[in-house]
């Protein structure tokens, strides 16, 4: 993360890959929408998505140490309709009773420990109105295969600033979502070999 002009934490991959998240995530949102990001960042997602989708409500959040950057943009862009940003830590958190109808993360799995991942699902899950989605964006393999070699080279960088990153397992993930009744729903490529998966909660739950 850098410090972009107007002194606000700032991302460029968010300006390159907010509008094709956007055309995926348009398709899924329904009318007047409840949205929780987890790992909002710099927060450029939630002020782009807003601005896109007026009616929503983007519920941002991140890590205590990130907040305060990201309530600056929200306080300067978010044209008075994003709510606070709130602390929440994946694995230490009270995580916001939701419902919510939609649950979105971009590149955080490959930030966070594996060990946060099936945490992330499960609470997830548990905030999602039934029939809602969780929609995780960023790098991922199959069984341990990249997609490509710009994506290994990543994963190895990541791993060689902390062993406990890296680039995660589309497979596992589908495999840990389906065990807690999420339903794989979409794998789609984006650009700069970046994927979204989709996973939906059905609209009864299974008992
Ligand atoms: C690479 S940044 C991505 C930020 C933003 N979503 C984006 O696409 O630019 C990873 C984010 O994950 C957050 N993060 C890391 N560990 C976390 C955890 N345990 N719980 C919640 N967020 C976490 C970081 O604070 C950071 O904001």
């Amino acid at each position: 993360m850098m410090v972009g002009r107007d002194d606000l934490p700032w991302s460029e991959a968010c300006e390159r890959n907010r509008v094709p998240i956007a055309r995926v995530l348009d398709e899924l949102l329904p009318q007047r929408p409840q949205v929780l990001e987890i790992g909002s960042g710099t927060g450029q997602h939630a002020v782009f998505f807003n601005r896109l989708r007026p009616e929503l409500v983007w519920r941002c959040s991140d890590l205590p140490e990130n907040l305060v950057g990201l309530q600056a943009r929200i306080d300067r862009e978010g044209e008075g309709r994003l709510p606070d940003a709130i602390e929440l830590d994946v694995m230490r958190s009270d995580w916001p009773c939701g419902p919510f109808d939609l649950v979105f993360s971009a590149n955080t799995l490959h930030i966070m420990p594996w060990t946060h991942t099936p945490v992330l699902l499960e609470r997830s899950c548990a905030v999602l109105a039934n029939g809602g989605c969780l929609v995780i964006y960023g790098p991922f393999h199959d069984n341990g295969v990249h997609i490509a070699p710009s994506n290994e080279a990543f994963d190895r960088s990541l791993k060689a600033r902390d062993p406990a990153m890296g680039v995660r397992d589309a497979q596992r993930i589908r495999a840990l979502a389906s065990a807690i009744g999420l339903q794989p729903e979409a794998d789609l490529a984006m650009p700069a070999n970046n994927r979204i998966l989709v996973f939906r909660k059905p609209d009864r739950a299974p008992n």
